[in-house]
């Protein structure tokens, strides 16, 4: 009997199994709207068996994006983009998730391929960066933030909550709030680029507060019976992981009372030189603790992607599930290959009939 392909339950949602996509960045939208390439990227992973498809960060306003190519979702037009992709994701039997966010000083940057780092200044393609505070991420990502305003924070906070609600218009089921990566959520809780002497800066109570108030106001306005995740860096790698570990921990049990579902356990990538000891399934242990010291299901990444790891992860509870990034662009029938490498009978491999027909028999 395998861990790994027992459905899992999360208020009215049930997944086929613990295998998620998590959210990938194609950078292939224009003014923030998917095109064809989205619906076959996202309609692909969903019929290769996953249980759950999480569209990439998509940014609840347009200076929140972190290239010119990155998804939008900050008006019912860029919304209504993503309906056939909701659609195709539930025709194959997943469950269709979002996760939505806000690049904060890491915004305004080229894509991956094209340099990974901020757009010249000067660029017409590039804009003006917010923060919490006036510094830079450093490295390749050198370009000073605007230090946000009070109405700033209020206007993110309700972008948030706009998106969210378009979100579930178009049919979304699964949320996920991007307060990782360094990003802007992210870069509220570090110290490393908050030094805010307000109300949101300083204490840890007043650097987890644009979380909390932002997960609140979004909660008010996300139906109860669906799922609301929030993707969270609860390590920097930075010397001081047992500090912000428990930090972390303590602002989760906050996100729990506060009516999140589940925690993607995920590192902070704060600063641009974290000595992160990257190898096979090396968040395991750290989201196993975040499960156990918050008592939240945890979902995480990072080296998850073979069908052993995948399997005992679940297995001896570490994870409730599990993503599965890379492994997906590479073979996006990863769940079909996972199935067949545990061994499990073929009447549980989640195939649609035009493969089935042909893979099963033969
Ligand atoms: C192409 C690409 C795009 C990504 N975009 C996002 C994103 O939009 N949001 C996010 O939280 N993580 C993003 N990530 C991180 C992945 O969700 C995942 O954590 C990472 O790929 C590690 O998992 P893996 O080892 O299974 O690939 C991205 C990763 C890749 C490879």
């Amino acid at each position: 009997m395998s861990a790994l392909f027992q459905p899992y339950h999360l208020k009215d949602i049930t997944l086929r199994n613990r295998i998620a996509v998590p959210p990938m960045c194609q950078y292939m939208a224009n003014d923030g709207l998917v095109n064809e390439w989205h619906l076959s990227h996202y309609a692909g992973m969903a019929r290769g068996g996953a249980a759950l498809v999480i569209v990439e960060a998509t940014a609840v306003s347009p200076e929140g994006r972190i290239t010119p190519g990155c998804t939008g979702i900050w008006s019912d037009a860029l919304a209504q983009g993503f309906a056939p992709i909701v659609k195709e994701i539930k025709q194959a039997g997943a469950v269709p998730g979002i996760q939505i966010g806000h690049a904060g000083r890491k915004a305004s940057a080229n894509r991956p391929w094209e340099g990974d780092d901020h757009i010249a200044e000067g660029d017409p393609r590039g804009w003006e960066t917010i923060a919490p505070s006036a510094i830079a991420f450093g490295g390749g990502l050198g370009k000073v933030p605007r230090a946000m305003t009070l109405d700033d924070i209020a206007r993110v906070r309700q972008d948030f909550v706009n998106a969210a609600v378009r979100a579930r218009e178009v049919g979304f089921e699964w949320l996920e709030l991007h307060f990782a990566h360094g990003y802007l959520g992210q870069s509220f809780f570090s110290f490393h680029s908050n030094q805010r002497d307000d109300i949101y800066g300083g204490s840890l109570e007043n650097r987890s507060r644009f979380l909390l108030e932002t997960l609140k106001a979004v909660r008010e306005v996300w139906p109860e019976h669906l799922p609301l995740t929030i993707r969270f860096g609860v390590i920097e790698f930075d010397g001081r992981d047992e500090e912000t570990l428990l930090e972390s921990i303590g602002l989760v049990r906050q996100f729990k009372d506060a009516g999140m579902d589940m925690i993607s356990v995920s590192m902070g990538f704060t600063i641009p030189d974290a000595t992160i000891p990257w190898g096979p399934a090396f968040m395991g242990p750290i989201a196993e603790r975040v499960r156990n010291e918050a008592g939240v299901p945890v979902s995480s990444a990072w080296g998850f992607g073979t069908p052993a790891i995948a399997e005992q992860v679940v297995k001896d509870e570490q994870l409730d599930v599990v993503m599965v990034g890379k492994a997906h662009l590479a073979n996006p029938h990863w769940a079909y290959f996972a199935a067949k490498e545990l061994g499990l009978p073929r009447a549980s491999w989640t195939m649609p009939a035009p493969y089935a027909h042909w893979l099963e028999r033969y």
